[in-house]
């Protein structure tokens, strides 16, 4: 094999430690808040069983969860509150959680050990990376994505996740028909998410009025929603299935 055509396929890190790829821009800025007792004695005690590594590359969801039950991937899971909920009410689907913040790492994983919940996975890493080097095409059931950072400010809108390269990752991820499900208490992000996915290709909108949909019974509330709600805000959800 000559040179050229030689498999040159990096993960985005080493690419980035060569210098060979920079990004420019994160969704997040990194908070390395102190963990609590209990939540680093959860990550100690249990990465062993729920914690999943970027460095181990793709995964077999089969292998990883002994079953070959759909798989829901929640990005940025916060503390996991609602993603602990929502895979104790389904123990017959997989849920992979992925989530920068290493105490919200911490306390998910002590919720789920809480609550007996066996079904789920944490990714302790940012999505983009674990979308690039570890989620195989057409896998997945759902993507959850609710409340990500808005970014209020204009300068600062270009952090925000949601982007129409972003949601053709999604799309590739997603198996015919798996949905895409999104919401935010921030109207002008939910007015920026519904413009890319409408000029997105291959999808469906859910939506009976081509826009948004009421909360699904299947996403319970989370904080920041109630605060929202208490701050007199809007919610907004956007659901979109991938077409065949
Ligand atoms: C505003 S909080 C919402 C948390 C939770 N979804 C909720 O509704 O309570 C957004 C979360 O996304 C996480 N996040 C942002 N960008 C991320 C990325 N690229 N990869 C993983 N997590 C990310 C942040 O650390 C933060 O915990």
């Amino acid at each position: 094999m000559t040179e050229k055509n030689e498999k040159t396929h990096k993960t985005i890190e080493q690419a980035e430690q060569e210098g060979k790829y920079i990004r420019k821009v994160r969704s997040f800025v990194k908070r390395e808040g102190r963990l609590t007792k209990n939540q680093q004695r959860s990550i100690d005690d249990h990465w062993q069983d729920m914690g999943l590594n970027h460095s181990d590359g793709l995964i077999d969801s089969q292998v990883v969860f002994a079953n070959a039950n759909p798989v829901v991937l929640e990005i940025g899971f916060g503390m996991g509150k609602s993603l602990v909920e929502m895979a104790q009410a389904a123990p017959e689907t997989n849920f992979i959680g992925i989530e920068v913040h290493k105490p919200g790492v911490g306390a998910c994983i002590s919720s789920a050990i809480a609550a007996g919940v066996s079904n789920l996975k944490i990714f302790d890493h940012d999505a983009i990376d674990i979308l690039a080097d570890c989620i195989p095409d057409g896998t997945l059931t759902t993507v959850q994505l609710f409340f990500p950072d808005p970014w209020h400010k204009k300068k600062h809108h270009k952090r925000r996740i949601v982007s129409a390269e972003f949601v053709e990752t999604i799309r590739q991820k997603l198996k015919v028909g798996g949905v895409f499900h999104m919401a935010t208490d921030w109207e002008n992000y939910a007015e920026c998410m519904l413009a890319d996915m409408q000029s997105a290709q291959g999808y469906n909108n859910v939506s009976a009025s081509n826009d948004y949909v009421p909360r699904p019974e299947s996403r319970p509330l989370t904080k920041f929603e109630n605060r929202g709600q208490r701050l007199g805000h809007g919610v907004w959800d956007l659901q979109f299935a991938k077409k065949a």
